[in-house]
């Protein structure tokens, strides 16, 4: 094999190392990496009507899909959640091209230390798995009239106000159902 060939053979592995890290890299932590299209990110919106007086926080933000269109479409306060570094850093790198940037706050951690009790809207896209862990926390910290709003994958066992296609809007406390108090007991 010549040079020219183990050059293009090692390129290939790195690009397909690099994509495989990229879209499954953060499975462990609650779910890989697909970016909500525009179209969903709008209905999304729809659903959850935030205004520029509300604190959103967007869970596993990814590279911004729904919170810079929160804070460019709606003038809302964004608090984006991102674990992965190279998608927090490609967020921070179009938060810098936004005109309303100051209104975005980008957090590099875990979701599931991200304290919710101040938010108004709450966005997430994430595994089966993890809805079902966030679910506990959700009930213990959301606040009276709080929407949560995800896409693709219901929290088990709540009650959305709101569907369209596959989004599902919820609402602190009535969503947790008649019945169920805080915790989900
Ligand atoms: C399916 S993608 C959705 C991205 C974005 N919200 C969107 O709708 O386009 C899920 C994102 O959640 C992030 N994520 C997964 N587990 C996380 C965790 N425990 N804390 C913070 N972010 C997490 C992933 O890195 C990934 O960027």
């Amino acid at each position: 094999m010549d040079a020219a060939a183990i050059a293009a053979l090692l390129a290939a592995f790195g690009g397909l190392a690099f994509i495989v890290y990229f879209f499954f890299g953060s499975f462990a932590h609650g779910a890989g990496y697909e970016p909500t299209s525009a179209r969903v990110a709008e209905e999304m919106i729809r659903l959850a009507n935030p205004s520029s007086a509300d604190l959103v926080i967007d869970l596993g933000a990814g590279t911004g899909e729904i919170g810079l269109r929160v804070a460019r479409e709606r003038g809302s306060r964004v608090r984006a959640v991102e674990i992965d570094p190279l998608r927090a850093a490609i967020l921070s790198a179009r938060r810098r091209s936004e005109s309303d940037r100051q209104r975005v706050t980008i957090v590099r951690g875990d979701l599931f230390d991200e304290d919710l009790a101040e938010a108004d809207v709450v966005f997430a896209f994430l595994w089966p798995s993890t809805m079902a862990r966030l679910r506990p926390k959700l009930e213990r910290e959301l606040r009276s009239g709080a929407r949560f709003v995800t896409h693709y994958h219901p929290i088990p066992g709540w009650v959305p106000y709101a569907t369209a296609g596959p989004v599902y809007a919820y609402r602190a406390p009535e969503c947790w159902g008649p019945g169920l108090t805080r915790g989900g007991t």
